[in-house]
């Protein structure tokens, strides 16, 4: 059955028919189509617009039509337009006459709106449980290495040595910003759009407040027009999966640098793993290439809902009903990518003897050589100029500042003393390290034990 056969003469163009409808991705949020239609009818009945007669057939009619589709009695395998035509038919169907004052006061775009937001609700938390989930698996790796070295790059050159917590510890940082986005959305979003009508209200005395807190949420949106045509939060989110894309993108490019043959500094599970078809001595790092690929169709979807509301004049067009589908895929993969990448960092192993041979190379405590010098009283420029001639010496030499004698130490400056050996040795060079943020053992200790804090709070 159509909501508006009336003013027409003709039937639709099939054509037509199959590329206006939504139903085949709408469907996605029938609980919500549903929920929301219950909150309706029942505010409806609240002021005397139905009787509690009506309201009550309504109610149970909507609640049958709901299980029908839960076990599958009922299937949208139907040539009807979308989720609202769909719900509002077959509860004519079944309850008869009475099911056709459901749409009272109440038009198809407040509708989606409405259904929309209580979906991308959902979504918006159970992202933030699977990030919850996946700052906890990071924090325990942070428990486990606190004192495993590794060289820390910049430019990917070896910059200075840190530890694998603390490496870590940025992605946790990553991950808790993301959390807070989430919140920060569901919190503009949480306002009610049902009762803004087609645009302009309607001249029902219907109390949107009340349909609003049957439905959980803070309140009822303050302008109609805007009520119908907004999508930021939709936008927002977009924006929100494709930051924590990111991040999982920059940590999988690590976890293959590191999976690498060069590298050398993890081992990916055998069951996170794949094969090569043809050469045998293959592992691959799929999951991890995987995500990193994906992160660029989540950009997609949310340059393209940018585009899709760019330059729409208010209020409802028919432009907005590409929202969906891309939002859905976006919040597919990105939960999937969660889930996978949870899965393959907790069970991959880590190579601490690989990490801590690798920071001794490249000259990563060439900064504490420099140091040294300055506190025994030369100048930080001179001090990197000496440090400088030493590493060319090493370079020459193949061998690391470590190896070097203090013959040769004192041959650049005399300065240097035996106690050059220990203030060098990657221990001390990131003990040494204690300030707010740093690898030292005692600021790592502080900050895991933030986190912890922060996982039992939030
Ligand atoms: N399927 C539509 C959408 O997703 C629902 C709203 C339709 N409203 C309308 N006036 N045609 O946007």
């Amino acid at each position: 059955m159509k909501l508006w056969g009336g003013r027409f003469t003709k039937e639709t163009n099939e054509l037509v028919q199959e590329f206006n409808e939504s139903l085949s991705f709408d469907q996605t949020f029938y609980h919500q189509d549903i929920r929301g239609s219950k909150a309706h009818v029942t505010m409806l009945a609240k002021q005397h617009i139905l009787t509690e007669e009506e309201r009550d057939t309504i109610l149970q009619g909507l609640t049958d039509l709901e299980q029908d589709l839960e076990t599958g009695v009922l299937t949208f395998d139907e040539d009807l337009e979308d989720i609202h035509s769909y719900v509002e038919s077959h509860l004519i169907d079944r309850v008869g006459e009475v099911g056709k004052k459901l749409h009272t006061g109440r038009s198809r775009n407040d509708q989606v709106a409405l259904d929309m937001k209580l979906y991308i609700r959902d979504e918006v938390n159970a992202t933030d449980e699977l990030l919850h989930k996946l700052i906890k698996s990071l924090v325990r790796i942070m428990e486990e290495n606190k004192e495993t070295y590794l060289p820390g790059f910049t430019h990917l050159q070896k910059a200075q040595p840190t530890t694998l917590a603390h490496h870590v510890g940025a992605y946790v940082e990553m991950f808790i910003r993301d959390r807070e986005r989430c919140k920060d959305i569901y919190k503009r979003l949480n306002l009610c759009p049902l009762g803004s009508g087609a645009l302009a209200g309607t001249t029902y005395p219907l109390d949107r407040e009340y349909t609003a807190s049957l439905l959980e949420f803070d309140g009822a949106t303050r302008n109609s027009m805007d009520s119908v045509s907004d999508r930021d939060y939709l936008i927002e989110f977009l924006n929100a999966l494709s930051l924590i894309m990111m991040h999982l993108s920059r940590f999988c490019e690590e976890l293959i640098l590191w999976n690498s043959n060069e590298y050398q500094f993890v081992e990916m599970d055998d069951s996170y793993s794949t094969g090569s078809s043809i050469m045998p001595q293959k592992k691959n790092p799929d999951i991890a290439e995987l995500i990193r690929g994906k992160s660029g169709r989540v950009y997609g979807h949310l340059m393209a809902l940018f585009t899709t509301m760019k330059a729409l004049p208010l209020a409802y067009n028919k432009d907005m009903q590409e929202d969906k589908e891309g939002a859905f895929d976006a919040i597919y993969t990105t939960k999937s990518c969660l889930v996978l990448f949870e899965g393959m960092i907790s069970t991959i192993s880590f190579r601490p003897e690989k990490m801590a041979e690798s920071a001794k190379h490249g000259f990563t405590n060439a900064t504490d050589a420099a140091d040294y010098l300055v506190n025994k009283g030369v100048p930080f420029r001179d001090a990197h100029g000496i440090v400088g001639q030493l590493v060319l010496t090493c370079i020459e030499k193949k061998i690391p500042l470590d190896d070097l004698s203090l013959d040769e130490y004192k041959k650049i400056s005399p300065v240097f003393e035996e106690d050059i050996y220990d203030a060098i040795s990657m221990q001390h060079c990131v003990e040494r390290r204690n300030t707010k943020g740093a690898p030292g053992l005692q600021a790592t200790e502080e900050a895991i034990a933030f986190y912890q804090d922060y996982l039992k709070q939030k």
